[in-house]
């Protein structure tokens, strides 16, 4: 795991603009996973500069985002498709067609989530997938207790994210109970991660994931079995590690810089 810590997070979003730059660009044709929520936001708008700015082209790119709340359609506002048209998918040129959003009406959900995880075999599987956080220690929606080696699937959301995410929705009540996400295992078996968090709010559970045991009561620790992992967290989401001067000195003495 590369534990990077910068000052702001407009700092985290330029780095994680320009490995995705440097991604799409050795390779126009690579897989992105693709996050919702407020985490990547600030990236999204930088992977836009860089298309208007800097050519970077998503129009060979093909993505598969984790999740989606079950009982939504794409078109609902609240929606993840809906989240990633406004948020991305409209402002660059990736093909509509090569970007997968699980279908939150299905009428077989488990027949969703197999083919979801079949489509994701069926193109190589994904080269780098973009994580945030929950505060319960989610990614993906996977809550505490999810199995670290779980594929897509359906599950039912905590009191705690209820709770986080009723901010984009108008009462905690419209907040759908279930969901579906790709799973632990399906989030290992990705070519690399990038885990972003930003902000105090953060700060306990980074610690956990990062320098905690192992544990489904934790999931985002899972990651520490990955051997690609970049976690990129500004100064507060930093804050409560124990090792923060080390990983500060390994990432100042990188090799390339
Ligand atoms: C979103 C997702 C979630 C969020 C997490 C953090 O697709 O899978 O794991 O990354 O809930 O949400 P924010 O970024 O809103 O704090």
């Amino acid at each position: 795991m590369e534990v990077i810590i910068l000052p702001s997070e407009k700092d985290c979003a330029k780095l994680g603009g320009q490995l995705i730059f440097d991604l799409v660009k050795e390779n126009p044709a690579c897989v992105l996973g693709l996050a919702t929520g407020s985490t990547p936001v600030s990236l999204y708008k930088e992977l836009i500069r860089l298309h208007k700015e800097n050519d970077l082209s998503f129009s060979n790119v093909t993505s598969f985002n984790l999740d989606e709340y079950i009982g939504l359609s794409g078109d609902h506002p609240c929606s993840y498709r809906y989240f990633m048209q406004e948020q991305l998918f409209d402002s660059v040129d990736i093909n509509l067609k090569s970007t997968h959003v699980p279908n939150g009406l299905a009428n077989n959900i488990e027949a969703e989530c197999d083919s979801y995880e079949q489509s994701i075999l069926e193109v190589g599987g994904i080269d780098l997938q973009i994580l945030g956080i929950g505060s319960d220690g989610h990614i993906g929606f996977n809550e505490p207790c999810s199995s670290l080696s779980s594929r897509t699937r359906m599950k039912t959301l905590t009191g705690e994210t209820i709770k986080d995410n009723a901010r984009f929705f108008e009462s905690e009540n419209e907040v759908p109970r279930h969901c579906i996400t790709m799973g632990v295992g399906t989030i290992l078996d990705t070519k690399s991660v990038l885990l972003f968090a930003f902000g105090e709010g953060k700060s306990d559970v980074i610690s956990k994931a990062i320098e905690g045991p192992i544990s489904s009561m934790v999931p985002a620790s899972a990651l520490q079995l990955h051997p690609n992992v970049k976690v990129i967290l500004d100064e507060p989401a930093a804050s409560k590690l124990v090792n923060i001067d080390y990983y500060k000195e390994v990432y100042a003495n990188r090799p390339s810089s």
